[in-house]
């Protein structure tokens, strides 16, 4: 998609954070804009702002969990501005549960899955019918994340899982449209940047707004728990300094790599490539899978899981 002017971008979990930046990218650059979150507030307070600007958005409050919100949202999208160009499957959410695998109950599974794969599932049959008979170019960019989509924290496994999920179905996806010929292309995006620095988003409040059907004793309160506050502490201990990235500049990787047509969507970063690399040199010489074993500061460890 080198002509982007004009066009009709959706994004879901849209109101806040990455899907908020990609948002504020693609109206810069002359999109309209289908703002798609379970959040209403957020989605109203994104359109507003971004209207206000003078730009052309419009906001469908959408359950990505849901394949007959989804269809909604694209009809919403189709009835407004009677095209769809792009879909960022962008929602997202971790569940909270960190630590040991065998202690995960059941229902952070569901909800991770139902919303990171599921939801990108739910676009894809939602969205990419609609973009094929359009006879147009599109683009679909899933939002994977180095944690699963690459190589796994092994105290995130929940996130990971459905992140490594994410990457094979856009694999696939890229694949079976390349078969046919489709003027419609897929990429993953890997939110990263290019300066140093992680990401303030609503991803570091795990378990907030979990819904009442995914239940679970202990769960994180409704606005989440406070995991940027006990990464921050864990950082301070260690003596390290941390800094904050621009998300605007995973808009701007986003950007690059749709007009682009890059399919792997992610800032250079060498310890990832190294990892990238142990993992395959693991696969190919059937050795342990040690490089999963090097520490990190991401996760809490269970002692921490109550801080
Ligand atoms: N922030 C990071 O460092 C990072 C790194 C790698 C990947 N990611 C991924 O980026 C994506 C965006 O996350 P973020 O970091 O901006 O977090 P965020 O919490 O700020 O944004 C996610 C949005 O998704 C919405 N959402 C949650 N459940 C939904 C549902 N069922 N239906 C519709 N919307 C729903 C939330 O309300 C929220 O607005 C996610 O897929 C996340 O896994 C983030």
């Amino acid at each position: 998609m080198r002509d982007v002017f004009g066009k009709v971008a959706v994004v879901t979990g849209g109101g806040q954070g990455i899907g908020r930046a990609l948002t504020e990218r693609f109206c810069a650059e002359g999109m309209k804009v289908v703002v798609a979150d379970i959040v209403p507030h957020l989605v109203e307070s994104t359109t507003g702002e971004m209207s206000d600007k003078g730009f052309d958005v419009t906001g469908v409050v959408t359950d990505v969990t849901s394949l007959e919100s989804v269809e909604a949202l694209r009809d919403a999208a189709l009835e407004r501005y009677g095209a769809v160009h792009l879909i960022c499957n962008n929602a997202g959410i971790g569940s909270g549960s960190e630590g040991q695998i065998w202690e995960h109950h059941v229902n952070d599974w569901r909800w991770s899955l139902d919303v990171n794969v599921m939801g990108v599932v739910n676009g894809i049959n939602a969205f990419v019918p609609t973009m094929l008979a359009q006879d147009e170019e599109g683009h679909v960019v899933n939002t994977t994340s180095s944690n699963g989509g690459f190589t796994p924290l092994i105290n995130s496994a929940v996130y990971a899982t459905t992140k490594a999920a994410v990457t094979t179905i856009t694999e696939c996806l890229w694949g079976q449209l390349r078969e046919v010929g489709a003027k419609v292309s897929a990429s993953l995006l890997y939110p990263s940047t290019t300066s140093p620095g992680m990401l303030n988003t609503g991803i570091w409040r795990p378990g907030a707004n979990r819904p009442d059907r995914y239940a679970r004793p202990g769960a994180p309160p409704k606005e989440g728990r406070d995991a940027l506050g006990v990464y921050l502490k864990r950082m301070e201990k260690a003596g390290m300094e941390v800094q904050f990235a621009p998300l605007s500049e995973v808009a701007d990787i986003c950007f690059q790599g749709i007009v682009n047509d890059t399919f792997w969507i992610t800032a250079p970063n060498a310890q990832q490539q190294q990892k990238i690399r142990d993992r395959s040199t693991s696969q190919i010489d059937m050795s342990p899978p040690a490089y999963l074993l090097q520490a990190n500061m991401m996760t809490s460890r269970p002692t921490e899981m109550n801080k």
